[in-house]
């Protein structure tokens, strides 16, 4: 029965790959027989993770892209199918996060935040959509800020409360297609989104700082944690395999609980 979960002879696409929820979803998917596209802005980064996956006996490609290119992101997509011959999996992840007041957010700021997390999620489902055959899944990467809301992140909750309009319009749409388009909800977890808050202007990082965080962000959490990388990965694999052939406009929270609280 967990043959379900399995992707033999599956070719999928994960953005923003290189690090965290992102690199997780990659390893998992080529766990589950996928070969996989590791793209990311940072090409070391995704030719690291598409190695590791190599030697752990997996097979995957390093692929840079910048999903708020849409031309970038058709040619990641096309490169795919024109290497592997067929895409079944888009992972769109790829994100950034801009903490400031509403009151000070410049319009630059607005738009670089939605272009990668919002336009980046329209490009990739468009472009994987022009190619995928039924039975394709396509999986954005939400927040649990789609529930709630928190001081200083207007740009990022805008983004991902669109991401999720977005993922429902899709489902109606290529449902008749027999394209699925769902996403997962992380909570808290750490990455180099929130690192990248604990670092210093020397670029030293915080762990103090950290520290104090994770454990605010483990109280909000009625199972008393935080996620770890891995378990958005495993919901990523639910929501692309076969195992999930009845789920669509729908959107999975891995934060333990915290969007009840
Ligand atoms: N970490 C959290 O607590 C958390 C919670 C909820 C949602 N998320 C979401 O998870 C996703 C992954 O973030 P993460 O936490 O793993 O952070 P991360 O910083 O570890 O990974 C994000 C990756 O995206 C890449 N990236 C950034 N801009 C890009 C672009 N324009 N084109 C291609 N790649 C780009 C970065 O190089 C990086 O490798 C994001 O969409 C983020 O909003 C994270």
């Amino acid at each position: 029965m967990t043959k379900a979960f399995e992707l033999p002879d599956k070719v999928a696409i994960v953005t923003g790959a290189g690090s965290g929820i992102g690199e997780a979803s990659a390893q998992v998917l080529a766990g589950a027989g996928a070969r996989v596209v590791v793209a990311d802005l940072d090409l070391d980064n995704a030719t690291r993770v598409a190695e590791q996956i190599d030697k752990d006996g997996g097979r995957a490609l390093a692929r840079r892209v910048d999903v708020a290119d849409p031309a970038s992101v058709t040619e990641l997509v096309t490169g795919t199918v024109t290497e592997f011959g067929r895409l079944d999996i888009q992972v769109n992840n790829a994100g950034i996060m801009l903490r400031r007041p509403v009151l000070e957010i410049s319009p630059e700021e607005f738009d670089q935040v939605l272009s990668v997390n919002l336009k980046g999620q329209l490009y990739g489902s468009q472009a994987a959509a022009r190619v995928m055959e039924p039975g394709s899944s396509i999986v954005n990467t939400l927040s649990t800020i789609i529930d709630f809301s928190t001081a200083g992140t207007g740009s990022y909750a805008a983004s991902k409360k669109g991401g999720e309009a977005l993922i429902r319009t899709f489902a109606v749409e290529l449902g008749p297609r027999g394209i699925r388009v769902n996403g997962v909800a992380p909570g808290w977890t750490e990455s180099g989104i929130t690192r990248g808050r604990h670092v210093n202007e020397r670029g030293e990082f915080q762990q103090e700082s950290f520290d104090q965080l994770a454990a605010k962000m483990t109280a909000v959490s009625p199972l008393g944690t935080v996620a770890e990388p891995i378990d958005s990965a495993y919901a990523v694999l639910y929501l692309a395999s076969p195992a999930g052939r009845l789920l669509t406009g729908h959107v999975i929270r891995v934060n333990g609980g915290a969007s009840m609280t």
